[in-house]
């Protein structure tokens, strides 16, 4: 949700600070905000809206200082106004506070310090942590202890950044970070630290880093990190390598950071299926898996759990380890599984998909379902996030950072991810793996940099297409999910109302919206008996005056005097076809969104991590 960034060190902190809040503004671009402490003050420069704001007041009242936080908001308590922006400081103008999260006892926090005589200028809960540290910090001997006093009264969740002026008016030196659900990570450099809420933000300046844990409360100076765990006893968590590459989280002389990510797909499937299968040895090696390899040869069912785009991942992966595996699964939105009564023992798997590795309602019902005793796994693209910590063993996808507000990179190598497991699971098992199950891998980057080949094609007909108000998409089998995926990327990019429905499901109900102003993107992929089916869906279509676009992978001559546009995609094997069915869909919502003038990367009201409930 909102993104934070501190520095301690040497150099001026205000264009690292930005720097990092660039990178990071994908986690919410309300409003956002930088503070410096200086000999004497606290000053602070907040703009509403996207960052570009903030750096606009920058260049009329420039900030400088050694030690300063960031912020980019994405808002809960209160509207997306300038008041509202963090950071946010104290009535006695002695601290400054950054946060993500929710503070969920924040009114009667508020009532006690106003009756104390404490006046807030916000409608935020971020500005009562800030009064309630400096309520603290009038009895305290320092701002550690203080800040120490004012997180045993927090309910919620947060991930906070705190600097502040001692006694003598001087800055502290220090920064005091603590976590509580969302994420917090330190980079740590030579002679200056940073503080992120993602190592996006940080990789410019420092590739090693330290995951804070839950319950954690460091103090960062410029040479020297200190931690200490939720029962206060001071821990040593270790410095971890990014391999992340820094470029990856700048546009490359691509527009937008979702085309570039659509393109960087190819080698982001490759990434992720790797090293991870012996084409000669038929045989599959995930990493980590070794140890619960004994458990996946027990398990009677698997409950695959995500939201969104990972959500439909899931739905593809529910065919994949059905068909591969032969494992029953069920697939539950998180938000959904938490609030009903699950039936689950210990032989459930609960398998949370998550790119961000922070989204609270996956998170919360991966830990409902290891609590009713299932054997807790991940796949997820961020190395250290919180959904890797609660499962026993994760299944990375290498996608690399990913930027753009609407999932591209991230979905298609969670496909693989979840192609890869299906067969592990199948190996484990007892299965055989033959050459048919792998051959379609090495096929695959070629196969998506084939379909990237409609690109001309798409973006011509987006002219045709962005006026329209309504799509409908259909697919059938391993491809309804696909069809859903493409309606999802259409809504978030264009703001276009888009459905994905099930082919075969469109005559009973969906076929009265069909008339003449109605796009509809048929699916027309897969095996010979579903695509027959979706061609007698078109039939139907067409037969209602309905404007169809088809993607397939046939010849696409019987299907051009139906619709109005066919994309071809090339043929891979039916269990991995949905990663390049994807791609025109993903294409398709881009260049519409574009046409349209929306803001592709960043998307109204959304943001990139959604680590509320
Ligand atoms: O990080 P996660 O995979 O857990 O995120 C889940 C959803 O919030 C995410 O997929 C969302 O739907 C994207 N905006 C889709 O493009």
């Amino acid at each position: 949700m909102c993104g934070i960034l501190g520095y301690v060190g040497e150099k001026d902190a205000v264009p690292i600070i930005l720097g990092g809040l660039r990178a990071l503004e994908y986690r919410g671009y309300d409003s956002s905000g930088v503070v410096v402490a200086n000999p004497g003050r606290l000053e602070t420069v907040r703009a509403a809206g996207k960052l570009d704001n903030l750096v606009a007041k920058l260049a009329e009242h420039p900030l400088s200082g050694s030690l300063g936080l960031g912020h980019t908001r994405w808002a809960t308590h209160g509207p997306p106004t300038e008041k509202n922006a963090h950071p946010h400081l104290d009535g006695k103008s002695r601290l400054a506070v950054i946060h993500n999260g929710i503070i969920e006892n924040f009114l009667p926090l508020k009532r006690r310090l106003q009756a104390a005589g404490w006046v807030f200028h916000s409608d935020t809960d971020t500005e009562v942590v800030a009064n309630l540290i400096s309520s603290h910090a009038e009895s305290s001997p320092d701002l550690g202890t203080a800040v120490a006093r004012t997180l045993s009264e927090l309910e919620g969740m947060y991930a906070l950044g705190v600097i502040g002026l001692g006694s003598d008016g001087e800055p502290t030196g220090e920064i005091f970070a603590a976590r509580k659900g969302p994420p917090l990570v330190l980079g740590v450099g030579q002679g200056e630290n940073f503080l992120g809420s993602d190592p996006a933000g940080l990789l410019a300046h420092t590739r090693n880093v330290i995951f804070l844990e839950n319950g954690d409360l460091a103090r960062v100076t410029r040479d020297a990190i200190e931690i200490h765990d939720r029962s206060g006893q001071r821990v040593e968590r270790p410095v971890q390598r990014l391999n992340w590459d820094p470029v990856q989280v700048e546009k490359g002389g691509y527009k937008h950071f979702m085309l570039k990510e659509i393109h960087e797909q190819a080698q982001a499937v490759q990434d992720t299926f790797g090293a991870r299968v012996d084409f000669e040895e038929r045989r599959l090696l995930l990493d980590g898996f070794a140890d619960v390899a004994d458990e996946l040869r027990r398990i009677e069912r698997i409950q695959i759990l995500a939201c969104g785009t990972s959500w439909h991942s899931a739905l593809v992966g529910k065919f994949l380890i059905e068909t591969l595996a032969r494992v029953s699964v069920e697939v539950d939105y998180g938000s959904e599984y938490r609030y009903r009564d699950p039936i689950v023992d210990s032989g459930v798997l609960a398998l949370g998909i998550s790119q961000s590795g922070e989204t609270a309602d996956t998170l919360s019902a991966l830990e409902a379902a290891g609590e009713r005793g299932a054997l807790m796994l991940a796949i997820s693209n961020v190395p250290g996030s919180q959904i890797t910590r609660i499962s026993r063993a994760t299944l990375y996808t290498h996608a690399g950072p990913e930027i753009g507000v609407a999932s591209t990179k991230a979905f298609t190598t969670q496909l693989a991810a979840l192609y890869l497991f299906a067969l592990y699971l199948r190996q484990e098992r007892g299965g055989t793996i033959e050459d048919e199950h792998l051959s379609g891998l090495a096929h695959l980057p070629l196969a998506i940099t084939e379909a990237l080949g409609a690109e001309a094609q798409i973006e011509e007909m987006a002219r045709r297409f962005s006026r329209s108000e309504d799509f409908l998409y259909l697919g059938r089998g391993i491809h309804y999910p696909i069809a859903l995926e493409g309606a999802l990327k259409l809504k978030e990019i264009s703001y276009i109302h888009a459905e994905g429905y099930p082919a075969g499901e469109m005559k009973h109900g969906p076929i009265a919206l069909i008339d003449d102003e109605l796009p509809v993107v048929a699916l027309a992929t897969g095996d010979d008996v579903v695509y027959e089916k979706v061609r007698s869906n078109i039939q139907e279509v067409k037969a209602r005056g309905g404007l169809l676009i088809v993607v397939t992978d046939r010849d696409a001559e019987d299907l051009g005097s139906l619709a109005e546009a066919v994309i071809r995609v090339p043929r891979v094997s039916p269990l991995l076809q949905p990663i390049v069915t994807v791609i025109p869909l993903q294409l398709l919502a881009y260049f519409i969104g574009v046409r349209r003038g929306a803001d592709v990367d960043q998307p109204r009201n959304l943001a990139k991590s959604v680590t509320v409930e």
